[in-house]
């Protein structure tokens, strides 16, 4: 048998895969999984499907404001954070089937020592500058702002709760200064600019370089990769950046958590890297940590050209990792850059945009907790629905559709019938056949083809699904994946073998063997997508499971010099189901959830009191003052004995807070006092007067501070 269109040989290359760190700061949620995770994990498989040397990296990121911020939110460490977080991260990748060959952890001493290294090697090159400027300081909070601390109106696109390094409406990466009415999330005060110094890092130098290679592929004059392949809105995003001029960016930052700035860099107290620095390094210090446990040579895959470095990310991240990162490996020198960065796009939910403060999501571990069955199954949904080129829209009814009618009635209902009807007519024993044996094409009703014709079609179906694999449209190689399925099932339902074996017994065995060889492509090519669907599949053909050793190339080899995957006088297993159906209850059980997400956010405002009289209002004695000191009342959980300055006089005050404050993060607060509410003791410590708190929907309090300017003990009316 001969194919008319053998496989392309395939130059053993290196795959070095990355997929962006997540913010050890709250849980992972299907946005997260389907822009960033699952097609890096589908990629990585399929390399080493192929037969390529593939390492797949990843790791926490455990330094910059996302974290301090969501300590002081949950009255933490940011240690406890971290540690809470990462403990998570693993679990779930693990439930998940993501395959890396290395997670690690930035808040690791090898990681802190490479990324002080990497900083010390561009600060001796003189590849900084050093420079003075005036940055965003919170005055009651004594302390400069992190770009994250700041928030304001997004001067692109007008949302008013953008963040001081980015929009997450528009996607827009920005600078504190470029916020509209800039206000600091620790008081709420409107920040004002203080000098400080930082390390600044030229982007503006290597701006023509960038230029070539983002627009043309080209790297010192040489081609480096293909820009076709390159997705539209990435292009379109470093070209705006590009075009609108790149600027020094500090690299370093006023911070008390992050990695040092090395101690023997004059200057350095009290700095930290620049998360987004420290963050990318990240990768090579998981792969120096790989290569320590595993006799590897780190350098290989980040220093020798043929070594290619992939890096799949969300779209909110896609300047870090196409110009910021590669412009700081290029001036370390020595480093391979990107050959692709493959960012996806948002995934909305139920319409609305995913979000983790107003608990607007499907949370993986909440998933995994409650479905560990159906981690195929949710994979799958993901990958159906990635957002690849434009943001898609996860609903729990589509779920549902998807299940049922692509993998019960397509795939499994395909498997399930070949599995059983080998059984019955052939003891599970794959039938002896020839090449030119007569079957109807599983392209056409009725149309006559034969056996070496239809292997060559199931051969190009193959292909179609790789061909997607490798320039990383999964959405369209999962709907070939499924075409294939289909094309199997059309098989069975043209030659009807259930009706031909009472009368010609001998025209059924090529359809079944054609029939048992497209099941073997279906569990080679589930492999990248449902990992353990694929296991199920290898177990039912009584073949071994896939260990991503360059099967796939083996089997498309084999195929191409005319051989089948599986041999006649082969024994099948018994069937058994690959997938159930997804029942109503389960899918109203998670409406249900996203409901009372919705309504818990709604209802947690107070209703509103009864009107008073103005003589009511005078009546109340409200004074600016300071928190001088702060302690927990011993034994209790939420209480903190307060010492509070209102500069005629000290007052005791026991407050209620300690839920969402830490003792020590309030010392200098500026506080609103009731002053004259009358005394009483609370567990026993004297309380004279009251701190006015703010309560927001999700039930944090938030203290209602003067402004900055207010002397201690002034009058409030
Ligand atoms: N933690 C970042 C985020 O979740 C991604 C960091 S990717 C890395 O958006 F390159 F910096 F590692
Ligand atoms: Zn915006």
């Amino acid at each position: 048998m001969h194919f008319k269109s053998p496989i392309a040989m395939i130059i053993p290359r290196r795959f070095l895969i990355t997929a962006a760190l997540p913010y050890a700061n709250g849980p992972l949620h299907i946005g997260h999984l389907a822009g960033c995770y699952i097609p890096a994990d589908i990629y990585a498989r399929f390399r080493r499907l192929m037969g390529e040397e593939t390492l797949f990296i990843c790791g926490s990121d455990e330094h910059g404001a996302a974290i301090t911020l969501r300590a002081k939110q949950e009255g933490q460490t940011p240690r406890a954070i971290v540690d809470k977080y990462h403990k998570m991260f693993v679990d779930s990748f693990a439930k998940l089937n993501v395959s890396f060959d290395y997670y690690h952890r930035t808040s690791a001493d090898l990681h802190h020592q490479t990324a002080g290294d990497f900083f010390k090697h561009l600060y001796n090159k003189g590849e900084f500058i050093e420079k003075t400027s005036e940055q965003y300081y919170d005055e009651s909070a004594q302390q400069f702002l992190a770009d994250r601390y700041i928030t304001g109106t997004c001067p692109k696109c007008n949302y008013d709760k953008a963040y001081g390094d980015q929009c997450e409406q528009c996607g827009s990466a920005l600078s504190p200064t470029d916020l509209i009415d800039p206000r600091s999330t620790l008081t709420g005060a409107k920040p004002v600019l203080r000098e400080t110094r930082h390390w600044y890092f030229p982007l503006n130098k290597h701006e023509d370089w960038l230029r070539d290679w983002i627009e043309q592929g080209i790297l010192e004059g040489e081609e480096h990769h293909y820009v076709d392949e390159w997705k539209n809105h990435v292009l379109g995003q470093c070209k705006s950046w590009l075009d609108s001029g790149l600027q020094p960016r500090a690299m370093t930052r006023d911070l008390d958590w992050g990695v040092d700035v090395p101690h023997d860099i004059p200057g350095s107290e009290g700095k930290k890297l620049y998360v987004w620095m420290d963050a990318p390094i990240g990768y090579i210090s998981s792969t120096k940590q790989w290569a320590k446990e595993h006799s590897g040579d780190w350098e290989q895959w980040w220093k020798d050209p043929e070594t290619r470095l992939t890096h799949f990310i969300g779209k909110d991240n896609i300047v870090f990792h196409s110009i910021i990162f590669p412009a700081l490996l290029k001036a370390h020198g020595d480093f391979i850059l990107p050959t692709h960065v493959p960012a996806n796009q948002f995934m909305n939910l139920e319409g609305d945009k995913i979000s983790t403060s107003r608990n607007w999501a499907v949370w993986a571990h909440e998933y995994l907790e409650e479905a560990p069955d159906k981690v195929d199954e949710l994979r799958f949904y993901l990958i159906k629905i990635m957002p690849e080129h434009k943001d898609s829209e996860f609903k729990w009814k589509g779920f549902q559709d998807a299940v049922n009618t692509d993998l019960v009635n397509n795939l499994a209902n395909f498997i399930n019938r070949v599995v059983v009807l080998m059984h019955k007519y052939y003891d599970g024993v794959v039938p002896e056949i020839n090449d030119l044996d007569e079957v109807f094409s599983a392209r056409g009703n009725k149309e006559i083809s034969t056996h070496e014709a239809e292997m060559l079609d199931l051969f190009d179906r193959m292909h179609e699904v790789m061909q997607g694999l490798r320039t990383y449209e999964f959405r369209s190689a999962l709907h070939a994946l499924l075409e294939l399925s289909t094309a199997g099932n059309a098989l069975l339902q043209f030659n009807e073998p259930w009706k031909q074996i009472k009368t010609q017994p001998e025209v059924v065995a090529p359809v079944m063997h054609l029939a048992v060889q497209y099941v073997a492509a279906l569990g080679l090519l589930t492999r990248p997508f449902m990992p353990d669907t694929s296991d199920r599949i290898m177990d039912l053909l009584a073949l071994p499971r896939l260990k991503e050793e360059g099967e796939l190339l083996e089997a498309t080899n084999t195929l191409a010099e005319g051989f089948y995957i599986v041999h006649e006088g082969h024994t099948i297993n018994r069937p058994k189901h690959l997938f159930t159906r997804i029942e109503d209850g389960f899918i109203e059980r998670q409406m249900k959830k996203l409901e009372e997400s919705k309504s818990a956010l709604q209802s947690t405002f107070e209703p509103m009191k009864d009107e008073i009289s103005y003589d009511d209002f005078t009546k109340m004695d409200l004074r600016a003052g300071t928190i001088l000191e702060a302690e927990k009342v011993p034994k209790t959980d939420k209480l903190i004995r307060l010492l509070i300055d209102l500069g005629f006089e000290q007052r005791q005050v026991v407050s209620g807070i300690a839920a969402d404050f830490s003792p020590a993060d309030i010392i200098g607060k500026k506080i609103t006092l009731l002053a004259n509410l009358a005394p009483r003791k609370i567990r026993g410590v004297e309380s004279k007067g009251m701190i006015l708190m703010a309560q927001n929907g999700d039930g944090h309090l938030h203290f209602v501070s003067p402004d900055p300017l207010c002397e201690d003990g002034s009058t409030i009316s």
